[in-house]
Parts: structure tokens; sequence; C-alpha cells
């Protein structure tokens, strides 16, 4: 019988740090965003897993909604082009806005949305990220809140997926080369862009 664990060779962040670094993100965000009713605004669908969670452990009322998007390009030819295909539901206009994100990689999906976003006339606009791979980035993105920096691998988990799948796993871990075709030292082509349309999270 398939288990969803199948082909996880490393537990890089076990579930036990994850809840832990959750519950400190979230006592840092309450007490900066006491009484100002912020907007966390999760990118789908890589924030699901660590946003339910997340929200939890804030202490101060807030709202939520959810963005979708794809991008355009490839590894090797990023375009920084991409095209939202569920938009918010609510006017950010004069709000304290907070992107809830899975993983910052290249930064180009962060970078589009706060441009996106920014348009928009919030009142702040501050990034949380569960990961933050620093390694391949292309775009700066200021980042407010951070759970834990990772090297460069193609993890899955905790919301992440690999073709759509792995995302229930509660734990961030590394698929055996052999499912994600990765040469580990080559380390540089990632799966979910060499189709030249990546959907986020
Ligand atoms: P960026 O635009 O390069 O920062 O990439 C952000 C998006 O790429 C994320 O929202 C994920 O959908 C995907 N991504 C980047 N790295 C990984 C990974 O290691 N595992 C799963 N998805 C990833
Ligand atoms: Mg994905």
């Amino acid at each position: 019988m398939n288990s969803k664990a199948d082909n996880i060779v490393e537990i890089l962040v076990t579930q036990e740090a994850i809840e832990q670094r959750v519950a400190e993100l979230g006592g840092e965000i309450t007490a900066a965003y006491r009484d100002r009713l912020p907007l966390l605004v999760g990118v789908l669908k890589g924030c699901t897993l660590f946003m339910s969670d997340l929200v939890k452990l804030i202490d101060t009322p807030l709202e939520m909604d959810f963005i979708s998007l794809v991008s355009y390009g490839s590894m090797t030819r990023p375009s920084g082009a991409a095209r939202i295909t569920k938009d918010l539901d609510c006017v950010i206009e004069g709000r304290d806005v907070l992107l809830v994100e899975g993983i910052i990689d290249t930064g180009m999906t962060a970078g589009y949305l706060l441009r996106n976003l920014e348009a928009r006339q919030p009142r702040s606009i501050r990034v949380c990220t569960l990961l933050d791979k620093p390694a391949r980035r292309i775009v700066k993105i200021p980042i407010a809140y951070r759970g834990f920096e990772i090297p460069d691998r193609f993890v899955v988990g905790y919301g992440l997926d690999f073709r759509q799948i792995y995302r229930n796993l509660p734990y961030i871990g590394v698929l055996s080369d052999k499912i994600t075709g990765l040469d580990r030292n080559a380390a540089t082509r990632h799966p979910h862009r060499d189709s030249g349309l990546t959907r986020h999270g």
C-alpha cells in the first residue's frame, strides 16, 4: 500500500520544529498587529497548512483572504510575468496586509504580488513566509517574518507540492531524485518550472 511519505529521503524541518517556530511567529505578529485588524493574504495553495496553523496562534482579531496565480517562464529564462487566477475577495485600500507564502525561492512570485497589491494602496504590506530559499533569489524581497531558511533543495510537505502531491505531509521533506528527476549535485533544474508554466503553492 502506498504511504504519503513514500520517496521522502530526508526530513529537513520536523513537525515539532514547525510547531515551535509557527508559535513564535504568531507571537511576533500578534505584538506587531495588535488592534490593527490585519488582513492575512494567503498565496494558494502552498500557504494553506501554514496559514491555518499560524492564524490560530495570532491573538488579535484578523481577517483572511486568498489569492492564486500562475507564472510564465522557465528556470533558465524566468520572465517575471504572472496572471492572477483567483483574486482577493476584499478591497485592501487602507488595510494592514500580511502576505503569507509557503516558500520564497527566486522571489519572482512575491515580487509580482507585492507590486500588484501595493498598487491597491494598502496602509502597509509585509511578507511572511514559512520557508526562505535565498540561494536562487533573483528579486529582492523584504521578508518581515521568516520561518526557516533552507538550502537549495526541492522540498515538499506542509502545503508544498511536487506535481500537486505531498502537500499533506506534516513536515518539510526532500523527495528522492528518482521522483524529481533532479541531480542533487547539479541542483539548478526545478521540475515545477520546466513546463514553462508554474501553478503556485
Ligand atoms: P519563486 O517565484 O521562485 O519565489 O517561487 C515561488 C513558488 O515556486 C512557490 O510558491 C512554489 O509554488 C514553488 N517552489 C519553489 N521552490 C519550491 C520547492 O522547493 N518545493 C515546492 N515548491 C517550490
Ligand atoms: Mg507547487
